[in-house]
This record gives structure tokens, C-alpha cells and sequence, in this order.
């Protein structure tokens, strides 16, 4: 029964029909809002690439918590600046560490929101990459043992979930042990499993101070061109432990989550709205060459609409005051 019974049009004729019919709606408890932790009292250093996010001390970071929780997103993942630098990362698995201080401090004040934390060494190595380096590229298995200390620590400090985000072969089983000899059985990790070899990454590694001081990550992260060896990794960490999985960047790699949540049906999987998709859209919009609050929220629903659980996003704030 084509035209002209058929009449599509007839659904979007009024915002309460357009309603009514909606099969993707956002809602603030799916955004998880990224933060970087610097060292030091008072600070709010802006991240000129991606406005208005800010570096944050811990103390700042706290008082952004109870305005996070109370606008009813469902987390933050941390990101830690260290004081120092070094070849072996020792801040990343550090108990007094950047990151395990500023866990401890969030939970204590604001113990209901809850607080994921990035696995990785590049914010702690003076070279910038995910790892121990031999012969000019990341070792492997060396660097599984860091990770597995650092997940250990932030899960000692009060982490309600790590995130390795390192795309080392192996991870999540190095950590899901390390974890339980720990005793902490009760840790979920959320995978970055499907993390490609992305330029959308350029403001972060301005916001994290993350970028190779030589080569690139392409010998770890995967290649953009694959979907199909997205799945193998995504049913490895999945066989290897995993609670949750991530697909990262988001918006470039729509189908990749599609195809993820077709074919598992059955886990949480999130996606990364990246911070080079963040600053196009704040570019864009800051020119008056896009509607902000639009393509904010038309973005959102795309990762959602994809098969996205939950999201990453540095919108979470703006995006959450706009669903409330
Ligand atoms: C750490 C890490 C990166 C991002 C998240 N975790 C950078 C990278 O892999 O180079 C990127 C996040 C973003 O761009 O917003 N390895």
C-alpha cells in the first residue's frame, strides 16, 4: 500500500506526535563526563582546543562533582597530569598518584557518583607512549604489569570501574587477576576494545600533555580501515573478563558500534565521543557556522541510535542541562 495510503509524513506533523514516536531518547544517566586532573590548589586551566573543559586540581575537581552528581550524569572518568615524567611510568601506579588521590578525594565527598578511571601510561611516560619501550616500540608484556598495578591502585583508592585504555594484547586478563588477588572481585572492567588509531585524538593529547615524543600509536591501536578485527578484539577482552566494552572514537565509527551491538547482544557497550569530535562541533558552532545545541544533542543521539548504552562525552554537562 504505497502512496498515497501510506503517508509518513503524518507521524512528524507536531513536536507531540514527533514525541510519541521517538525511538531514541538521551538520558543524563548513559553520559560519562571525562576529567583531567592536574596537580596543585584552585586551578582551572583551560584547554584552549576544547572549551571551555579544564584542567582541574583536585580540590576543584571535587566542588565539579557535586555540580556532575547533582545534574543526574552517571560518571566521570579520570585522567591524571602527573608532577613527573619517566621512562617506567611509576605515576600511573603509584598509591599517592595523581589519580588515586583525587578517587579518594571524590569518594569522599561525593560518594554516590560514580568514578571510572583510565588505565594507561601515556599521560606518565616521558615518551608519551602507552608503554615500556624496546627497540623503539611498546613491549607488550612489560607494560601489562604496569597496567595491572595501576588498575590494582585505583581500585585500592575506591575506582568503581577501570578502563584500559592502552589496547595492549592481553590486559584485561592481566588486570582481571592482578584485580582479584587483590580482593577486588567486585571491580568491573570496562574495556576500550575496539580503540582505533584515531587524528580525533589531537586535542586530548594537548589536554592530557599525551603526545608521542616519537612514531604514533598505529603498532597498538587498530587501524581505521577495520571493523572485522574490531569484533575479534571485543570477543577477546570479552573472553578474557571483560564487564563492558568501548568502541572509540564514536561518531567516524558508527557502524562498528552497530555491528558490536548486533552481534553481543548481551553486555553494556559504550561509546567515546573523542575530543576531536568535541572540538569540531565547538568550532564549528563558535564560527556560527552550526547550531551548538544541536549538533550536540543530534550527535548524542547518533551514538545512541548506533547501539551505544552509555557515552563518553565531554557535552555531559551541557547535554544533561538541556534533557532536564
Ligand atoms: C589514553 C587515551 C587517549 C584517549 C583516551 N585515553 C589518547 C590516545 O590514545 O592517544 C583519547 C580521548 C579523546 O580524544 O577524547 N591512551
Amino acid at each position: 500500500m504505497p502512496f498515497p495510503i501510506q503517508r509518513p509524513r503524518r507521524l512528524r506533523s507536531s513536536e507531540s506526535m514527533r514525541r510519541l514516536v521517538r525511538e531514541t531518547r538521551l538520558d543524563p544517566a548513559n553520559f560519562v563526563l571525562p576529567l583531567f586532573i592536574a596537580p596543585g590548589e584552585g586551578i582551572r586551566h583551560p584547554i584552549s582546543s576544547m572549551p571551555p573543559q579544564c584542567q582541574l586540581s583536585i580540590d576543584v575537581a571535587v566542588e565539579e562533582c557535586r555540580e556532575i552528581h547533582a545534574l543526574g550524569i552517571g560518571g566521570i572518568i579520570l585522567f591524571g597530569l602527573p608532577e613527573s615524567k619517566d621512562e617506567i611510568a611509576s605515576g600511573a601506579y603509584d598509591d599517592q598518584g595523581i589519580v588515586q588521590r583525587a578517587i579518594r578525594a571524590i569518594k569522599r565527598e561525593v560518594p554516590e557518583l560514580l568514578v571510572m578511571t583510565d588505565v594507561c601510561n601515556c599521560e606518565y611516560t616521558s615518551h608519551g607512549h602507552c608503554g615500556y619501550i624496546v627497540d623503539g616500540d611498546v613491549d607488550n608484556d612489560t607494560t601489562l604489569d604496569w597496567l595491572a598495578k595501576s588498575a590494582v591502585s585505583h581500585a585500592r583508592a575506591g575506582a568503581d570501574v577501570v578502563a584500559p585504555s592502552d589496547m595492549m594484547d592481553g590486559r584485561v586478563a592481566a588486570i582481571r587477576s592482578a584485580l582479584d588477588a587483590g580482593g577486588f572481585m567486585k571491580t568491573p572492567i570496562l574495556s576500550y576494545a575496539a580503540k582505533f588509531a584515531s587524528v580525533f585524538y589531537g586535542p586530548f593529547r594537548e589536554a592530557a600533555d599525551s603526545t608521542p615524543q616519537f612514531g604514533d600509536r598505529r603498532s597498538y591501536q587498530m587501524d581505521a580501515a577495520n571493523a572485522r578485527e574490531a569484533m575479534k578484539e571485543i570477543a577477546l577482552d570479552l573472553e578474557e573478563g571483560a564487564d563492558m566494552i568501548m568502541v572509540k572514537p564514536a561518531m567516524p565509527y558508527l557502524d562498528v558500534i552497530r555491528q558490536a551491538r548486533d552481534r553481543f547482544t548481551d553486555i553494556p557497550i559504550s561509546a567515546y565521543q573523542v575530543s576531536g569530535e568535541y572540538s569540531m562541533i565547538m568550532a564549528a558552532a563558535a564560527n556560527g557556522w552550526i547550531d551548538h545545541d544541536r549538533a550536540m544533542m543530534e550527535s548524542l543521539t547518533s551514538i545512541k541510535r548506533a547501539g551505544a548504552d552509555f557515552i563518553m562525552t565531554y557535552f555531559a554537562k551541557p547535554a544533561a542541562r538541556m534533557l532536564a
